[in-house]
Parts: structure tokens; C-alpha cells; sequence
């Protein structure tokens, strides 16, 4: 079982002023690579708070997958990418880069979602947008790799195969 965070980046969404939807359809997305979402919360567009969350959940909690949605396109308050690469050790393009160019499949806006990825200690981070429809399209993407990449950092699996 993995254990896994969700981040939800929404100003609107941590005053209680609109209901977070992203979250709630992550805990059900993770189960397709036996994952379990153990932490959960909803923070304001705020780099710090976003970053600390980050470390904590990473260092202290050992979580091995964080998910966070939001706050990854061009509005001035949109900082979840910066927050991520305050923490990150090591960048992960790949991740991002699928997501974006099977998302521009469906949606030519696909281009304006920054969403980085990288890993922090044992903890691989991942940035979505933050509609619920963007966060099916993106894990639908990614998901397909999510269980070998989280297994060799964790060291229980080193060969690659043939598959
Ligand atoms: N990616 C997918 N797969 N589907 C979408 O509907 N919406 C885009 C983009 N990525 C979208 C998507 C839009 S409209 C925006 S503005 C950016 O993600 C940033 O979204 P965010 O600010 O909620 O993170």
C-alpha cells in the first residue's frame, strides 16, 4: 500500500467558499495503484504554507506520493509550481511533460498549466491543475508508470525489465 498526501492550492477553497472536488477524486484515483491517501488538507495559494506542508510530509511523515492540485497557471496567486521546486532535491520532467501532452489532447489550455514534479528524500511530489476533470485527464496519463517509479525510489524494485 502506498501512502499517499493530497494538497489542494485554493484560496476560495480553504475559506470554505468553494468546495474542493480535486481531493475527493484523488482518494478514489489512487486505489488503481493501491495507494491510500493518509493526509489530506486544503491550503491557501501561499508558497510558505505550501512548502512547509511539503517538507513535513515528505521528511517527517515519509509519505511516498504527494499529489497537490491547483494553483499551476498564470494568476499571481498561483505558486504551488514555486513551492514545489523550493523543496524539491531532484527535478522529475517526465512526469509533467506526459501530462501536458496527453492533456493538450483534449484542451489546447493544457499549455498553461506550469505543474512541475520532483522528489524529496523517498517522496515523489506531483503538481496537477485543479479541476477535477483536468486532475481524471492528468492521472489518467501518469498513472500507468506511477507504480514502478514509487517502487524504485523506495528501493523495492531496481530492475527496469523488459515490460
Ligand atoms: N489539463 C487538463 N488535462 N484538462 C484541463 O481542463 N485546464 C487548463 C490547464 N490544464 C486543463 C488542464 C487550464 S484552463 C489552466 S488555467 C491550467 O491547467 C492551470 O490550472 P490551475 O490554475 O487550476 O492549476
Amino acid at each position: 500500500m502506498f501512502r499517499v498526501g493530497v494538497i489542494t492550492a485554493s484560496d476560495k477553497g480553504s475559506r470554505g467558499e468553494r468546495e474542493d472536488l480535486s481531493g475527493p477524486a484523488l482518494r478514489e484515483l489512487v486505489r488503481e495503484i493501491e495507494g491510500e491517501v493518509v493526509e489530506y488538507v486544503v491550503l491557501p495559494d501561499d508558497r510558505d504554507l505550501i512548502a512547509d506542508t511539503l517538507r513535513r510530509w515528505a521528511d517527517d511523515l515519509q509519505l511516498d506520493l504527494i499529489l497537490t492540485t491547483g494553483g499551476t497557471g498564470f494568476s499571481q496567486r498561483d505558486v504551488t509550481p514555486e513551492a514545489t521546486l523550493a523543496v524539491a532535491e531532484r527535478h522529475v520532467p517526465g512526469i509533467a511533460e506526459v501530462m501536458r501532452a496527453e492533456s493538450l489532447k483534449v484542451t489546447p489550455k493544457a499549455m498553461l498549466s506550469r505543474a512541475t514534479a520532483a522528489i524529496r528524500k523517498y517522496t515523489l511530489i506531483i503538481n496537477m491543475p485543479g479541476s477535477p476533470k483536468a486532475v481524471r485527464e492528468c492521472w489518467q496519463a501518469i498513472a500507468p508508470a506511477l507504480t514502478h517509479g514509487i517502487e524504485i525510489l523506495k528501493g523495492e524494485a531496481s530492475e527496469c525489465g523488459t515490460q
